[in-house]
């Protein structure tokens, strides 16, 4: 895959020295990039959707965040049964999900 559909980056509060500190890491945003890496495999969609891990987006508060591309929409308070709707809305049927969009 050189150039995918969709690329989901998630908040795992990440640091450049590599410890993971944060609101989000607080928050289980381990297990919300698990759940998008779960539903892509389960969907069959690894060929077109692509998931990585990133470091603090500025926004604490709102966590955990994702933000899908090519669209740049910014998702917040995310749990795993909100990646299953995000996946279900913008992944597999191009619409925003506005329940989490921030
Ligand atoms: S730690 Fe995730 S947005 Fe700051």
């Amino acid at each position: 895959m050189v150039s995918p559909k969709y690329h989901i980056f998630v908040c795992t509060s990440c640091r450049t020295n590599g410890v993971q500190k944060g609101f989000c890491y607080q928050k289980d945003s381990v297990k919300v990039i698990e759940k998008f890496m779960e539903e892509i495999e389960e969907r069959d969609l690894s060929g077109e959707c692509m998931v990585n891990n990133t470091g603090c987006f500025g926004i604490c508060s709102r966590g955990p965040i994702a933000v899908v591309y090519p669209e740049g929409v910014w998702y917040g308070g995310l749990t795993p049964e909100a990646v299953v709707e995000i996946m279900d809305q913008h992944i597999e049927s191009g619409e925003i999900a506005e329940k989490y969009r921030i």
